[in-house]
């Protein structure tokens, strides 16, 4: 027979208290875990961010640039997701030792990426982010003197950077100009050739940028991004600062480039090729 004793009029409502509170408990970290990852414009009452003035509003994209602010997201990134990733906070001068760092030639093999890019000796090159010229530099050696670099950079300390090594050397092939976050300035049809080495990944208004790099492309002219590996967890960078093929492919398809191929011949970059079509 049950029998109650003075201590179950203490332990069982505590004990059903706990069960209770704990259940509670459970659901809103349910709650709040399903807040934090999928929680975006209609949950959080967050607001499509608009392109910035200075994008010009038509050209010939078929989709229009729509992003999504999160209120809990990495630290790491801005809040801002593009085709549901999260960009990336931007990595510029202030990290010139990590950019320039003694292990990077042979942690990302430039030489490499060179020798396979196939680059004609008189192109017309759009570094895009190119930081403190860690690449502008190195493409220079496959350019005769009737190729040209265009570097360029949202910062303009990048610019003085790179102007002052160019002035250093007394190399005229290479000139610096200063990118809006949304667009490149490059003019229509002048280059063969856009690269973004470890940069695409950083840019705030990634689809308008992509909307003016295609503009600026030669009929014929190529994109290549290089990215670290996200499918390879066991790449020692930041997540936010790693792209999937997948991802990539995604991304420059809307903004209308075919893609060409992906070269897995770096250690732990994708190389990914696409052209812009000629008839379009
Ligand atoms: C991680 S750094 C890489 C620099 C260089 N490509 C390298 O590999 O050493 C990324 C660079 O992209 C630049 N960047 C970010 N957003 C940009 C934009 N919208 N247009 C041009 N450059 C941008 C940053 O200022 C930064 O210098």
């Amino acid at each position: 027979m049950y029998r109650s004793s003075p201590r179950h009029f203490v332990v069982l409502p505590l004990y059903f208290a706990w069960r209770r509170y704990l259940r509670l408990a459970a659901i809103a970290i349910a709650i709040f875990t399903f807040w934090i990852r999928w929680g975006s414009a209609p949950m959080l009452a967050a607001e499509s961010i608009n392109p910035p003035l200075d994008s010009p509003p038509n050209l010939n994209s078929s989709l229009a640039c729509t992003y999504d602010q999160r209120r809990f997201h990495r630290n790491t990134g801005i809040g801002k997701f593009y085709q549901r990733r999260e960009i990336a906070k931007v990595i510029g001068h202030q990290d010139l030792f990590w950019l320039e760092r003694p292990s990077r030639e042979g942690e990302e093999r430039p030489d490499i990426l060179l020798n396979l890019l196939d680059i004609a000796p008189d192109a017309t090159i759009a570094d895009i982010g190119a930081g403190t010229g860690f690449l502008t530099f190195r493409l220079l050696d496959r350019l005769d003197e009737n190729g040209r670099i265009l570097a360029i950079d949202v910062e303009p300390e990048s610019q003085d950077i790179i102007d002052f090594i160019a002035r250093d050397r007394g190399e005229t092939r290479v000139k610096t100009s200063l990118s809006t976050p949304s667009d490149p300035q490059l003019p229509e049809n002048s280059i063969d050739l856009a690269i973004m080495l470890d940069a695409y990944h950083e840019f705030e208004f990634p689809c308008e940028m992509m909307q003016h790099i295609k503009a600026a492309l030669k009929p014929g002219g190529r994109v290549v991004l290089v990215e670290y590996r996200r499918e390879n967890p066991l790449i020692p960078i930041k997540t936010l600062h790693k792209m999937t093929e997948r991802q990539a492919r995604q991304e420059m398809a809307a903004a209308g480039l075919d893609w060409l191929e992906t070269r897995e011949d770096l250690p732990s970059q994708h190389v990914i090729i696409f052209e812009r079509h000629p008839d379009r």
